[in-house]
């Protein structure tokens, strides 16, 4: 208790509580400190434009004399214009000396394209050369989709602004991460993208991680992207000058132009096209679809075991369990604790629940604790893998270790440390044959505020020291540098950043919900090995992190696909990881909140394995509550049950309605596990996201624009969830279209309006099949995701109404990343008839089972040739034995 206690103090001294005060967005434009107001600035003038076959180059000089408004404007740019496929034109504006910094391609590798030309393309790029100005035109219907002309462009070595004008009371979507509408306000809104600690997940906040994307919605006038490849802190204004101008403004203090500008036009297809940008998601086990459970406060190996036993006992399945730092020694990465954790008792532990088909998760933090008796850190020390001050001593800061430092990503030896120290932790030294790893911390989290921790450099416009009590670990913490680091200067044209930058307070401020930028985080000045600086590469800390780790399973398990959980991200972060939303807090609220932060994550973000803790992370969660998280999280990708260490228990056994609901929620999720599946399989595929906003598949509908409470699970499965408090009664919006309430088959037809359903119980969750679908579904669910493979399959057949329905399934072996037996099947339902077809490689090993046992028609007329009709519902059963190896066809 005595070091729980500590670390608790720890994080209160360090004020990271979720009481942590919010910054409200500011209602005026950010904070002027620079020399001259930026609406003074010259802009540039383009010349020397060059057409080439597949777009144009220009050079651009500053207009008249330098604002320096918030930095030194640069004077010299590039343009570079590329139309990449008939899809995506790419617009580059950089400085002609590459000194600025450029997000190195090994971490966000460039989209593979052949050049494509400016006639068949579907966008247009124009150039005003005075003052400087462009436009990209959607050449179908003349749509101006961006257009900078109405504020100069500023380009300094800490400040970069461009905007663009948009219609009036735009759709935009996207801009993670943010706990903030889904459908993003339009005035006075500031999205900074400056990934930080953020205990309560607050509202118009930076919070983890940053997505620079944004899809823009213009109803039957189609939809597009714009994705901008830029990792310095941000802000991102969305506003409305005083005359009522719609705009969309980048504010960034460093960095270059990096615009990827995607088509569509509809909003599956701008997601596709983005994926192709940052790379696809990985295809995640078939395992990490089951219910996960977890709490900071499993204090030792017995009640681990417990929470597992008492899952059995009550009947409801788990799949994984997890421990958190709570199993290190003085919470230090890659050690056990001697008497909580014993290791002979954990092995057992890992061995029991492989035996009985579950899996083991452990969390890792990026901070190393610092001292040469810590194998780990003296090893990485010797191969020089933590970040460094100028002086070459080690940056260290605090964290739940005590004085730490941290891996610099960028050095050579770093990956394979980190890989090695995972294998000798899990492998050779504890045996702990670890099914997956939690990255977290990564953004990365400091608790101190770096200018208590490290000494100051007077030149850097340190703000005013404050004493922050002392954190007492228990153990010494050894003097810090004397004085404070600035950076060593990168060379001339390598893109890795201008030298000689204020650090501490640059002229631009970015908004952050955090007392400075560089607070409770690594200090801004730190160089990494590359000669880059963290200023930088702050926001792309916890995807090096989360890569690195994806990499190190890979080397323990190769050829499994890794289970990598990450916290703090950036974009093409799902290329190797998933991400549940941090810390949120056991409120309605949140529960809410879940929702549209799911929405963004799987559509626009391509990262489709997400989700929430369920029932809440922060204070005390109640029955009914986590009753209805239980239903909500089981259709939404990721489902852990997670919460703090000085929560009440939440296990979903704990309560009697959240057994119940629990039990519901995940038999039904395990049922249709192959249905979601196959969506995640298409969507690291073709880019098509799993889970669908309602405007995704109602596109022309207005009325779907803002539903952020309602979503599509794979593209058949319309849920509606209860979303206030303590109340059985929720009203949803069902467009105009044929439905099936999914618990009784019976038929509701949409009307375009909105249903008010009462009488919805805590264990009870409304939801539609779209007329239309094919859902292939296990007849039962089991204990695991292993046994329930060997579960027989049905299919629901929802006709629309011209009786037509279509559906997939992709089946696959489930863990392996090279697959060579899969089938890709189709089934179409028409004339009566169901057939499929595809490829039909799956085998299924011993025990699995590939046949359908039943065909259910919803909306059928009659009862046909044969089978149950249920004249009430309209709805078919007929019973049989189909082999999914095969091509069949069923005649209702
Ligand atoms: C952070 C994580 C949380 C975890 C805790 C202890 O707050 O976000 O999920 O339980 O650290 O490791």
């Amino acid at each position: 208790m005595f070091a729980q206690k500590i670390l608790l103090g720890l994080f209160a001294c360090a004020g990271l509580s979720s009481a942590i005060p919010m910054d409200p967005v500011a209602s005026s434009y950010p904070k002027f400190s620079g020399s001259r107001n930026p609406d003074s600035c010259p802009g540039y003038t383009a010349s020397n434009v060059v057409k080439s076959d597949s777009g144009l180059t220009a050079g651009l000089a500053l207009a008249g004399d330098a604002c320096d408004a918030f930095g030194f404007d640069l004077k010299k740019l590039k343009l570079e214009v590329e139309y990449q496929t008939d899809e995506r034109l790419h617009v580059k504006i950089f400085d002609e000396g590459l000194d600025v910094y450029q997000v190195q391609e090994a971490l966000v590798p460039r989209p593979p394209h052949s050049k494509a030309s400016p006639d068949s393309s579907a966008l247009e790029f124009s150039i005003v050369e005075k003052p400087f100005s462009f436009k990209v035109t959607r050449k179908s219907n003349g749509e101006v989709l961006f257009d900078t002309s109405a504020a100069k462009l500023i380009f300094e070595d800490q400040y970069v602004r461009l905007r663009t004008s948009l219609p009036k009371n735009p759709h935009l979507y996207g801009l993670g991460e943010h706990s903030d509408p889904f459908h993003l306000p339009t005035n006075g809104y500031r999205r900074t993208l400056l990934n930080a600690e953020s205990p309560g997940i607050p509202n118009n906040a930076n919070l983890y991680g940053s997505h620079p994307v944004y899809f823009e919605h213009r109803g039957e006038k189609g939809t597009h992207g714009v994705f901008m490849l830029n990792a310095d802190p941000m802000d991102i204004w969305i506003n409305q000058t005083k005359s009522g101008d719609q705009y969309l403004e980048y504010n960034t203090i460093g960095g270059i132009i990096d615009l990827y500008f995607m088509a569509g036009s509809s909003p599956t297809e701008v997601s596709s096209q983005y994926a192709d940008v940052i790379g696809h998601s990985a295809m995640f086990p078939y395992w990490s679809f089951g219910f996960h459970q977890c709490k900071y406060g499993y204090w030792d190996v017995n009640m681990v075991a417990e929470v597992v036993a008492n899952y059995s006992t009550a009947g409801i399945p788990l799949e994984v369990m997890w421990t958190d730092i709570d199993y290190m020694d003085l919470r230090q990465d890659f050690t056990t604790d001697p008497e909580r954790f014993a290791l002979p008792k954990v092995r057992e532990l890992v061995t029991t629940l492989h035996k009985r088909g579950q899996r083991y998760v452990l969390i890792l933090d990026p901070a190393i604790h610092y001292n040469d008796s810590y194998a780990p850190y003296k090893r990485g020390h010797e191969l020089d893998v933590f970040l460094k001050n100028k002086d070459g001593s080690e940056y260290l800061g605090i964290q739940w270790a005590g004085t730490v430092a941290w891996p610099d990503w960028f050095a050579p030896n770093t990956g394979k440390w980190w890989a090695e120290e995972i294998a000798k932790a899990f492998d050779a030294e504890s045996g702990i044959d670890l099914d997956g790893i939690w990255v977290d911390m990564n953004e990365a989290s400091n608790f101190c505020k770096n200018y208590d921790c490290n000494a100051r450099d007077p030149g850097n416009n340190p703000p005013k020291p404050e004493h922050a009590p002392r954190p007492n670990t228990g153990r010494p913490i050894p003097g810090f540098p004397a004085d404070f680091q600035p950076t060593k200067r990168a060379e001339g044209g390598q893109m890795k950043g201008l030298p000689n930058r204020v650090m501490w307070d640059p002229g631009y401020t970015v908004g952050t919900h955090l007392t400075g930028l560089t607070d409770n985080t690594i200090l801004f000045n730190t160089t990494n090995y590359d000669g880059t600086i963290h200023y930088d590469t702050h926001n792309l800390y916890g995807h090096m992190m989360a890569h690195n780790t994806y990499d190190a399973m890979l080397a323990r398990r190769p050829g499994l696909r890794p289970m990598v959980l990450t916290r703090s991200t950036f974009a093409g972060t799902g290329r190797k990881a998933t991400h549940w939303f941090g810390d949120n807090t056991s409120t309605w609220e949140d529960y809410r909140t879940s929702i549209r932060q799911m929405l963004a994550w799987v559509s626009m973000h391509q990262m489709p394995m997400v989700g929430a803790d369920v029932c809440g992370f922060n204070a005390n969660t109640n029955e009914k509550l986590c009753a209805r998280w239980a239903l909500l999280g089981a259709f939404q990708p990721f489902y852990r049950n997670h919460a703090e260490l000085s929560t009440i228990p939440q296990e979903f056994y704990q309560w009697p309605l959240t057994m119940e609901a629990g039990k519901k929620a995940i038999d039904t999720r395990y049922r249709l596990m192959d249905y979601i599946y196959t969506a995640l399989y298409y969507q690291t595929k073709d880019g098509v996201p799993m889970i669908n906003p309602m405007w995704f598949l109602y596109p022309d509908d207005p009325n779907t624009f803002a539903v952020q409470e309602q979503w599509f699970y794979g593209d058949a499965l319309l849920i509606s969830p209860v979303t206030t408090e303590m109340s059985d009664v929720v009203t949803f919006y069902l467009p105009k279209d044929r439905f099936y309430d999914y618990w009784t088959g019976e038929p509701v037809d949409g009307q375009g309006a909105n249903v008010t359903q009462s009488g919805v119980s805590f264990t009870d969750i409304p939801v539609h099949i779209r007329g239309g679908t094919i859902i292939p579904r296990r007849v039962n669910s089991a204990n695991t995701t292993a046994l329930l493979r060997q579960q027989a399959f049905e299919l629901v057949i929802a006709l629309d109404a011209k009786g037509y329905a279509k559906g997939r399934l992709y089946l696959d072996e489930g863990e392996k990343i090279e697959q060579t037996d899969v089938s890709e099947l189709t089934f179409e339902f028409k004339d009566g008839a169901l057939s499929t077809a595809g490829s039909l490689g799956f085998a299924p090993a011993t025990g699995e089972v590939d046949t359908v046992k039943k065909v259910i028609v919803l909306g059928q007329a009659s009862a046909g040739s044969g089978g149950a009709f249920d004249s009430a519902t309209s709805k078919v059963e007929i019973e049989g034995e189909w082999d999914l190896s095969k091509e069949f066809k069923v005649q209702i």
